[in-house]
């Protein structure tokens, strides 16, 4: 191992890094994180941080969780890899598949197919929409709709769904026949209303005008985050995911729900699906699914599509998609162990709690600053919105941002920014210490913001 001086020498000067302009990150290079810790990290200067990203939405369960720290190195031990490819399987995976239909029993959820993460469990599950429908004698089926600010992983097919025109426009043209609904967005949204009811209406009536003007028989599936992460933490009504669901129910189009975030807990229940009422027809998981510890994700199918494939022989019924590491016995055993403690702990009831602590908090900084437009979240996902005025909602800029991250990263607190979103999503292992640690830091953050605004 190269020492300290190494690393910090060539940190991002031979690496392109995800989600950033490699050009940027030469003259300004990351943080080297070194240690994981509780639900804490220590970066290579021996700064310890309370992690508010929670790794990046996944490490669920904290960095120190021995069950699958061993889960991973018996697995290790017995069989590191073999392929799930048809004629072999192994044992951690066929386990798996078991505990993840348990799981999702109650949304309905009858197969799993397991992949390598999220953007993988989304690809998958568009694909099998668009083969459900022709095994099912509906090939013209093909079209898939979607919100604005929803993010879906950056595969072709993910990235055509995506709402967000930052992940789109550097590769366009995207995939043909995907359409985007309106964001079902309080805070800022076409409807000049802040009544979520009535935005969900009006989205409703939207996607019936669409499957009218392009006709029902031509779409495939509608697929949406039950709450949307990345586009900035927006948190439909209540009413929503049921009227989509009705919807998609009434004019045979499947309802994709992806649960890459929100699935294992974040949002205080074990899923959003389970948290807005309803059964979808698949879920994209990923993320809290291994705890981070490993690269896995797996697409759930509800026992509508069981027969359509289960029953087609031949080209038309046969999977002809898949990974390397669908399957990977590692990843499934670590699953196997994260699931095992998903439960145990009850993760979504800790979430649940904690995360109102910390919705009323952020509402408490909202009082406090002007700099805030808006406090939201659900569960142990939260954002705050960052204005630089606020009566006519101007996102702050960049600066202005990143004084509010630097200042809470000097405070001990990681937190993640995104244009002029500040998105929390810490462990969901955490306690009340924890939740006051992440709001005291966000205030002295907000208070640097505050002066970088008005000192420009
Ligand atoms: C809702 C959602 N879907 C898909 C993805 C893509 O997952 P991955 O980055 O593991 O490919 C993400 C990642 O953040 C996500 O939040």
């Amino acid at each position: 191992m190269r020492d300290t001086n190494f690393l910090i020498e060539n940190n991002a000067k031979h690496v392109w890094h995800p989600m950033a302009n490699p050009g940027e990150m030469r003259e300004n290079p990351p943080h080297i994180i070194e240690y994981g810790e509780g639900v804490e990290i220590i970066d290579i200067h021996g700064h310890r941080l309370l992690d508010g990203v929670g790794g990046l939405w996944n490490v669920n369960l904290g960095y120190s969780c021995e069950p699958v720290k061993a889960a991973i190195i018996a697995q290790l031990q017995k069989l590191p890899y073999y392929n799930a490819f048809r004629g072999t399987t192994n044992s951690p995976l066929i386990e798996l598949s078991y505990e993840l239909c348990q799981f999702f029993k109650p949304e309905g959820m009858a197969r799993t197919f397991l992949t390598s993460g999220g953007s993988d469990s989304v690809e998958t599950c568009l694909r099998l929409a668009r083969q459900y429908h022709r095994a099912n004698g509906q090939p013209e089926r093909t079209k898939f709709f979607s919100l604005k600010k929803g993010y879906h992983g950056t595969h072709f097919g993910g990235a055509s769904v995506n709402g967000n025109a930052n992940f789109r426009r550097n590769y366009e043209p995207m995939l043909g026949g995907v359409h985007h609904l309106p964001a079902p967005f309080t805070y800022r949204n076409q409807f000049e209303t802040e009544d979520g009811a009535v935005i969900a209406k009006k989205i409703a009536a939207i996607f019936e005008e669409e499957i009218a003007f392009q006709g029902a028989d031509t779409i495939a599936a509608l697929i949406m985050e039950p709450v949307l992460g990345s586009g900035g933490v927006i948190v439909p009504h209540e009413t929503f995911f049921p009227l989509m669901r009705e919807i998609c129910d009434r004019h045979g189009i499947l309802l994709i729900a992806d649960e890459v975030i929100t699935g294992f807990g974040r949002t205080g229940s074990e899923s959003g699906s389970r948290l807005w009422g309803i059964k979808p027809d698949m879920m994209s998981t990923a993320k809290g699914i291994s705890n981070g510890y490993f690269p896995l994700g797996a697409a759930m199918i509800s026992e509508k599509l069981v027969d359509a494939f289960e029953s087609t022989k031949g080209a038309l019924g046969t999977i002809s998609h898949g990974y390397t590491y669908s399957g990977h016995p590692i990843g499934a055993a670590a699953a196997l162990a994260t699931i095992a403690e998903v439960k145990r702990l009850d993760i979504a009831g800790n979430a649940a709690t904690l995360g109102v602590e910390l919705l009323s908090g952020l509402q408490a900084l909202k009082a406090k600053y002007e700099i805030v437009g808006d406090a939201r979240g659900k569960g142990l996902m939260a954002a705050l919105e960052l204005v630089s005025d606020r009566e006519k909602k101007t996102p702050a800029d960049k600066a202005v941002v990143q004084a509010l991250y630097d200042a809470a990263y000097e405070a001990g607190v990681m937190v993640r920014t995104s244009g002029s979103n500040v998105i929390i999503s810490p462990c969901l292992a955490i306690g009340t210490e924890h939740v006051n640690r992440i709001l005291s830091a966000l205030d002295t953050g907000l208070a640097a913001a505050t002066s970088a605004l008005n000192t420009r």
